[in-house]
């Protein structure tokens, strides 16, 4: 197959390509500009596989998509600006590039006739509209009613471009009949997802002995999905004739945990015992997140494997080499 992985050097769309590249049949083109992804060791040794090939280019700009040629058979757009800091002091840059990345590639598809596009959607889509009905919606299912509660507040830059995102790739892709499927994603982890995230940021006090070690609420939840699962499901979702036209979530409904204890879990692996001081929550966090992952096994036959106490270790050491890495070069 020949395919394209827009994203490629940001955290899912890495794994995403990585994982589809092992299948020697598959070629798979690479798009990134680095606005986030970096070109560190492990993206160099991805691009280095004879079927990879890589544009360093921003999809904003119309003219590069003309080095794109011939059909491809599987398109996965995951590049976006993506990051709570970004959604606060660029918002503007957020939705002019997660918007006009995305319609420069679907009417590219038109022109070049691909075989089936996906757009990555997001649990943010949706935020606002479990934030103001508590208890409701949760495990949440794909029909949950989206919503921007206030465009005032830049943190909906974000989410406002993922429904827009979706609004566009419905209608563009019915207009002119591409196959297409929508995912959004649900608390993806593992090595390589920057250090923004809440798992890298305890891995980095741990690494530091912070004592007290602070947390931030705690009494919230998070269904935890190990990247290694969320490819094999995006993958699936882009196999599966049954889920054209749809909107698929991707995530792990049997792992939802509370931060706490997700906190205390890594401190058991990392062998390290501080006092735990509770924190207020950061204001507007939600305190429940867990996806309905039914239509994904339907439609697909794919349930997430993975759980926290497999997939942690392993995500622990790699941070913990990082940070020493960065120690000795500061
Ligand atoms: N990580 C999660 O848990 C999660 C959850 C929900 C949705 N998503 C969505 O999934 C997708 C992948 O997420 P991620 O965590 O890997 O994000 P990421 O930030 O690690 O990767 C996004 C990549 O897009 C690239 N990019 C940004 N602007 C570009 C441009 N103009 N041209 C070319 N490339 C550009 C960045 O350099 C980056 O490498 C995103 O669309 C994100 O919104 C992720």
């Amino acid at each position: 197959m020949r395919i394209i992985v827009t994203g490629g050097s940001g955290f899912i769309g890495y794994h995403l390509a990585d994982y589809l590249s092992n299948n020697r049949k598959n070629e798979v083109t690479v798009i990134d500009n680095h606005e986030r992804g970096e070109p560190d060791e492990m993206f160099k040794a991805l691009i280095a596989k004879p079927n990879v090939i890589f544009l360093n280019q921003d999809m904003t700009r119309k003219d590069f998509y003309n080095e794109l040629s011939g059909r491809y058979d599987c398109i996965y757009h995951l590049a976006a600006i993506n990051g709570t800091k970004n959604f606060y002091e660029r918002p503007y840059d957020v939705m002019r590039v997660n918007i006009l990345s995305l319609m420069n590639m679907l009417e590219w598809c038109n022109t070049e006739n691909c075989g089936a596009f996906m757009f990555t959607s997001s649990s943010e889509a949706y935020a606002g509209t479990v934030t103001q009905n508590p208890g409701m919606y949760i495990p949440t299912k794909e029909t949950i009613p989206l919503s921007v509660t206030d465009v005032m507040n830049p943190r909906w830059s974000y989410g406002g471009s993922k429904i827009t995102g979706e609004l566009l790739t419905v209608n563009y892709c019915r207009t002119h009949n591409i196959s297409f499927r929508i995912i959004r994603y649900h608390n993806i982890y593992g090595v390589r997802m920057g250090y923004d995230h809440v798992l890298p940021e305890f891995f980095r006090r741990i690494h530091e002995r912070v004592n007290p070690f602070p947390v931030y609420g705690g009494e919230e939840t998070r269904a935890f999905c190990a990247v290694e699962d969320a490819v094999m499901a995006t993958e699936a979702v882009m196999l599966s004739q049954k889920c054209s036209g749809e909107i698929v979530h991707i995530g792990n409904s049997s792992q939802e945990m509370k931060i706490i204890d997700l906190l205390k879990l890594v401190l058991k692996i990392a062998g390290y015992n501080p006092e735990i001081k509770i924190l207020p929550a950061p204001e507007g966090c939600v305190m429940r997140r867990c996806p309905d992952t039914g239509k994904l096994y339907e439609l697909t036959g794919f349930r997430a494997m993975v759980t926290p106490e497999q997939a942690l270790p392993e995500m622990y050491r790699w941070y913990e080499e990082r940070y020493k890495e960065r120690e000795k070069l500061s």
